[in-house]
């Protein structure tokens, strides 16, 4: 399967530095002969999608947005649908990151929704788990990842229509990467349950790694088995790095 690289740039940025992130990723990719095969997506603040869109035209680099609301409008003051994202040039949405979960108290049936009705705007949602570094030291692990799996996905996930990302949250941002033999197990036990609850061949879901990933683990990550692919915040906001990270693949 091909490999997916997504950045998350979460709220950092503006217009000038979303356009000097394009312009260093087309001088790269113009300046070497490592071409990604993986495919790439970036998902910035909601605003600079506009402009990133444009910048994007000569390449190949999806958008996708931070979040989607999980009705196609109403008076939801701050929250963008699916619809809108899918209008102005998303292919993909990011939903049920821990920052969401934990910020504003996104439930597991909450992320089903957004998942749910952005497979019918016509998006890839991808939909983030992970377990807390308690629960990691309670060894709870699994059964925590077991629980958001079965609650977090929708029902009308099919082959292709949707990404899994798997990102311990003491990970994330924290410098600290679980060990290969760690995201192995998990990534092993995180496809199991999802073949069961969902029927799809193990080898046919797409589930990315997430927390900590830079260009220097990137190739390591990629490479162990159930690894689709990787999920990059800080380390994404640099156009050299996040380009080393996606030629990794
Ligand atoms: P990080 O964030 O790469 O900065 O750890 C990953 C994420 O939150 O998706």
């Amino acid at each position: 399967m091909k490999k997916t690289v997504i950045a998350n740039w979460k709220m950092y940025g503006n217009s000038a530095s979303a356009k000097a992130w394009a312009d260093s990723f087309r001088a790269i990719s113009q300046a070497t002969n490592d071409k990604s095969q993986a495919t790439i997506i970036v998902c910035p603040p909601a605003p600079l999608l506009s402009l990133l869109k444009t910048e994007f035209l000569d390449l190949p680099i999806f958008l996708g947005g931070q979040d989607c609301h999980s009705q196609t409008e109403g008076a939801f003051t701050g929250d963008i649908s699916a619809d809108l994202l899918k209008d102005i040039g998303c292919s993909h949405v990011i939903v049920g990151h821990s920052e969401r979960r934990n910020n504003y108290a996104e439930s597991n049936e909450i992320v089903s929704k957004k998942a749910d009705y952005a497979i019918k705007a016509g998006l890839i949602p991808i939909i983030c788990i992970g377990e807390t570094a308690i629960e990691r030291e309670n060894g709870q692990t699994i059964e925590v990842l077991s629980k958001q799996i079965a609650e977090s996905i929708p029902k009308n996930v099919a082959k292709n229509n949707f990404i899994l990302a798997y990102e311990p949250i003491w990970a994330i941002g924290s410098g600290n990467v679980p060990t290969i033999n760690e995201i192995s197990a998990a990534h092993c036990a995180i496809l199991s349950e999802v073949s069961k609850l969902t029927g799809l061949a193990s080898d046919s879901v797409s589930l990315l790694y997430g927390g900590s990933v830079k260009a220097e683990n990137a190739k390591e990550i990629m490479q162990v088995q159930g690894v689709s692919g990787v999920l990059v915040g800080g380390a994404s906001l640099k156009a050299e790095e996040f380009f080393k990270i996606s030629t990794s693949a």
